[in-house]
């Protein structure tokens, strides 16, 4: 029932989008192929458009964009099989493009360019998938009521000083189920259900909301400690909503697990599609995705970290310092997604 739902949406939404995509079907001949590249992407940052114009207009190659989240896109992936009009699947995810991969919805391909431009850590080993950008899941707290001698691990959040004070999104939601999935490869599932189960114990008040919405929370101290991505921390400096700026001037960031194996990161990255119409295309896409200077629009715009490592961060990320990064090999985020979704279930977070 759920899963037609969602093709039922998904049917809707491209009707709804690709109004234009079809104009074009109707003006390519034999002789004259519109030069073109579809996405299917989970991204939902402005940027985003911004980039796909700019290689519109140096490469001529047309780029048709379908946003939807990745479980949805991989559905409608299976769905058309063959007749799949998708060239790349974008996710914000590490465990999706893995996910993908296993369940044979992505091509290998080679390019000299992107394994110029994308530590081998950033990548899939066959060439299935490749990062575009990385993001740390960090966590916020209250600057005036958290001294940040009492922050240190993930794991210490289930301490029983944080009780009723922790703020953090649903379950549902990929970036806690990749965070609780590095967790289970770190110190193994029961340790890691136990560590589930303490946070919960210890939340301000049921999930709800997008990261963001945790900071606004702690700023009107329904709660002290949240754990968030980074680049939202950024994205709420930046905002023309002065309650954004508001709420945000009122949290202090933490890279936790320094000490030892360093905080979870986790990627925005895509692969090429087994059946892409438009291999090629897709290829320059996401080589076009991996040079410096657009790696320095992601990171400027919206606060990413870049992936090139010739590329500097944005100046607000470089005010919070080099940061040691958890360098678990990304695979494990797919591989223990399953797992995650059944503790989160079994320790009651939503
Ligand atoms: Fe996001």
């Amino acid at each position: 029932m759920k899963r037609s739902l969602i093709v039922f949406s998904l049917a809707f939404l491209f009707a709804a989008c690709n109004n234009q995509e079809s104009e074009t079907q109707v003006q390519t001949t034999a002789d004259e192929k519109v030069q073109e590249v579809n996405v299917y992407s989970h991204r939902h940052y402005d940027v985003d458009r911004e980039l796909f114009a700019q290689f519109e207009e140096e490469t001529g190659i047309r780029v048709n964009l379908v946003k939807a989240s990745a479980d949805e896109l991989m559905v409608r992936l299976e769905n058309e099989g063959e007749k799949s009009p998708a060239d790349l699947l974008v996710t914000v995810d590490a465990g999706r493009l893995v996910l993908a991969k296993n369940n044979d919805l992505l091509q290998p391909i080679e390019s000299e360019i992107l394994n110029e431009n994308i530590p081998g850590y950033l990548r899939d080993p066959d060439g299935h998938w490749y990062a575009q950008t990385v993001r740390a899941r960090i966590l916020v707290y209250a600057k005036d009521r958290v001294d940040t001698a009492n922050l240190s691990t993930y794991e210490a959040l289930t301490d029983p000083q944080w009780k009723e004070r922790l703020l953090v999104r649903s379950s549902s939601n990929i970036y806690n189920q990749s965070l609780l999935a590095s967790i289970i490869a770190h110190n193994g599932e029961a340790k890691a259900e136990e560590w589930a189960a303490g946070v919960v114990n210890n939340f301000a008040r049921k999930p709800k909301g997008a990261d963001r919405d945790q900071i606004v929370a702690i700023a009107s101290g329904q709660g002290d400690v949240a754990i968030v991505n980074s680049y939202y921390v950024g994205k709420m400096f930046a905002s023309e909503e002065e309650g954004q700026r508001a709420a945000v001037e009122q949290v202090g960031v933490f890279f936790p697990n320094q000490d030892e194996r360093g905080s979870h990161i986790n990627i925005s990255g895509a692969g090429v599609t087994k059946y892409a119409p438009n291999k090629e295309n897709a290829i320059r896409l996401l080589e076009f995705l991996s040079q410096p200077n657009i790696q320095s629009r992601f990171a400027e715009a919206n606060h990413e970290y870049p992936v090139n490592p010739d590329v500097e961060s944005s100046e607000l990320l470089r005010s919070w310092g080099e940061f040691k990064r958890d360098t678990l090999n990304l695979q494990a985020l797919g591989e223990n997604n399953t797992k995650a979704v059944e503790i989160f279930d079994r320790v009651g977070w939503k």
